[in-house]
């Protein structure tokens, strides 16, 4: 185990938080404090709010995501918008198959890679998240569902456009619930992860894949999390909306 192959990124997911305005400010207090960070900093913020975005982070080390992307280029697909739409908007990374959108927006497996496959063709990161549910983990398919959610995201995705992957490993009981996992249980997780990349890239392809935690990551657990080797970072919900908090979790993944 190399963590030293790999870039430690913290992402924050803004969610359906924050209007353009309330963007401008918060990215306004948030690049003083983040930086002298020498971590990837990224905020995937709600679509309306990327052009505020994009100007409140000219010039600054804070890169931009989106929260969603659709898998076709462009057709009558009512209320979605395109890689190249983002891309254009000068949007860096996209957070595809987040549990809420996985539980509450129909997303599947398989949608997943589709819009994973999207994102790289034109030209955007994907973070792709996957997790088990509380019912899931107590069954012990945690490994088993943890590989499948992988490699399902990852398929047809080359060994070439793996280098701009990144994986977050999001247990659904632990979003926004305040239960964190345990730094043990992050570790492992985000371990299977890695095993199901070897299993199918080698192992020495898995070991640059940077695999976020994330799921209730706060400025009072992220030094113990962030300590383990196979995590490489965070995707933060609710402490990304406060400046202060955000980037003491930027300050623990320098360490
Ligand atoms: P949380 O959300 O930090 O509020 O638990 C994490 C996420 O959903 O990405």
């Amino acid at each position: 185990m190399n963590k030293a192959k790999r870039q430690t990124i913290i992402a924050g997911n803004w969610k359906m938080n924050k209007t353009p305005s309330e963007t401008t400010a918060l990215i306004g207090e948030m690049k003083e404090l983040v930086k002298d960070a020498d971590c990837g900093v990224v905020l995937c913020v709600p679509f309306v709010d990327i052009a505020a975005a994009i100007e409140a982070s000219k010039g600054t080390n804070i890169k931009i995501g989106a929260e969603n992307v659709h898998f076709k280029e462009s057709g009558a697909y009512t209320g979605e918008v395109s890689a190249n739409m983002l891309k254009e908007c000068g949007v860096e990374y996209v957070v595809v198959g987040h549990s809420e959108r996985r539980q509450y927006f129909g997303e599947t497996d398989q949608t997943v890679n589709l819009r994973t496959l999207a994102a790289l063709k034109g030209g955007l990161k994907p973070i792709v998240c996957v997790g088990e549910t509380l019912e899931q983990r107590e069954l012990g398919y945690t490994e088993t569902l943890l590989k499948y959610q992988t490699k399902m995201a990852l398929t047809n995705v080359t060994a070439e456009e793996l280098k701009n992957v990144v994986i977050a490993y999001e247990p659904v009981w632990a979003i926004g619930t305040g239960v964190t996992a345990t730094a043990d249980q992050a570790d492992e997780g985000n371990g299977f992860v890695r095993e199901a990349i070897a299993e199918v890239y080698g192992k020495d392809v898995a070991e640059t894949v940077t695999i976020q935690y994330g799921g209730s990551m706060n400025p009072k657990n992220a030094d113990e999390l962030l300590s383990k080797v196979n995590v490489d970072g965070g995707l933060i919900g609710g402490a990304s909306l406060k400046a202060e908090d955000f980037s003491v979790i930027v300050k623990a993944a320098n360490k």
